[in-house]
């Protein structure tokens, strides 16, 4: 049990960017095959070389017969890796609160099978999503497993996701009793998921209570990237969400196309930068090295007050945006 001195160090520090691999197994959203595992490999590698060395997965992800892969990949790619900050690497799995997890050892069970797949301890562990929602009596005994997990020493430190202000005043007062620090925080946040900052005030929250906010969906899956256009929608799911914002984002893809040749960047690095401009912790996923190559150009440089303002104006006046997570709490 750590005392009150330490109760606010977390042993995790975090770098200004991690990347995401929700896509890594999934064929379903992503369309992902294991034909593309060495350019996964090659992406983790170009991260850690450049300090991207945080990684966020889940023991969710994957789909079907790939549940898991997201972390075993990760694992595998994380012991073959030998070159700099390999120290540094951070491996952030979620754990998901499916209905038939109701214990407090189903959790701490769930952390042990990830860290199974993983091959390794997990860095951070963190609660994919509160069940607020539709069962708030299931969550108490789910996150006391994941303070177990902390406590029994199996993981540097406990993160949230998914979660609004009024519930994360809430889970972190229940680990402070037990002294336990909460590292971090993921929402999705872009420049068209502006409303857990704008409208929820997370940012103002997390740093009154020392939590480093992680910003999920950086690139509205793709839709920040410019690579899309009225002729050119992706398949499935995407292809929906693109339809119906892509029409009405026009300024808003017109001025990052202006800061970024104004800047010599692209557009999604642009879109990436402003995350961090706005003191969070970008993940966007990258499923070929080209894509982590660009992304880590988000690093090194940072958007003006007036650049920021500019965007921030134009995404305030945008009349559709990014359905929030289901699973997101006030
Ligand atoms: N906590 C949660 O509930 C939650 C929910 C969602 C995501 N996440 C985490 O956040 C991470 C990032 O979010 P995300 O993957 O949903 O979306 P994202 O980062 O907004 O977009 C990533 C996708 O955009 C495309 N892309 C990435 N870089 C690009 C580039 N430079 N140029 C062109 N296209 C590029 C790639 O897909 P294509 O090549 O197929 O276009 C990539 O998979 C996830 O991987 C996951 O770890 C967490």
């Amino acid at each position: 049990m750590q005392t009150s001195q330490t109760f606010s160090l977390s042993k995790l520090s975090l770098p200004t960017m991690g990347c995401g691999t929700w896509a890594w197994g999934n064929r379903l959203l992503w369309g992902y095959d294991e034909s593309m595992d060495g350019g996964l490999q090659e992406v983790f590698n170009l991260c850690v070389q450049n300090g991207v060395t945080l990684f966020d997965t889940g023991d969710s992800y994957g789909t079907g017969k790939l549940n898991g892969r997201s972390e075993q990949l990760l694992g595998s790619f994380a012991q073959a890796y030998s070159g700099d900050n390999k120290n540094e690497i951070c491996i952030a799995t979620k754990l998901a609160a499916y209905p038939w997890r109701l214990t407090r050892n189903s959790m701490v069970a769930a952390g042990k099978a990830s860290a199974k797949r993983l091959g390794r301890d997990i860095d951070l562990v963190q609660m994919h999503w509160s069940t607020a929602n539709y069962a708030p009596w299931q969550e108490g005994a789910l996150l006391d497993g994941l303070a177990d997990l902390y406590e029994q020493g199996l993981v540097k430190g406990v993160g949230l996701s998914n979660y609004g202000t009024k519930r994360l005043r809430w889970v972190h007062q229940r680990f402070r009793d037990r002294g336990i620090p909460i590292t971090s925080l993921q929402v999705q946040y872009s420049l068209l998921s502006t409303y857990p900052v704008t409208e929820l005030g997370l940012k103002d929250v997390c740093d009154e209570l020392g939590i480093k906010l992680i910003a999920y969906s950086p690139l509205a899956l793709g839709l920040l990237t410019g690579k899309y256009s009225e002729n050119n929608y992706p398949q499935g799911i995407r292809g929906l969400v693109c339809r119906q914002l892509l029409p009405g984002m026009k300024s808003l893809l017109q001025c990052l196309g202006e800061i970024a040749v104004s800047r010599n960047k692209s557009i999604s690095q642009v879109a990436i930068n402003w995350c961090i401009a706005k003191g969070t912790i970008p993940i966007p996923g990258a499923k070929s090295v080209e894509q982590a190559r660009e992304n880590i150009g988000a690093l090194g440089w940072i958007l003006n007050a007036g650049e920021v303002a500019e965007l921030d104006q134009i995404a305030a006046s945008l009349k559709k945006k990014m359905v929030q997570n289901i699973f997101q709490t006030q």
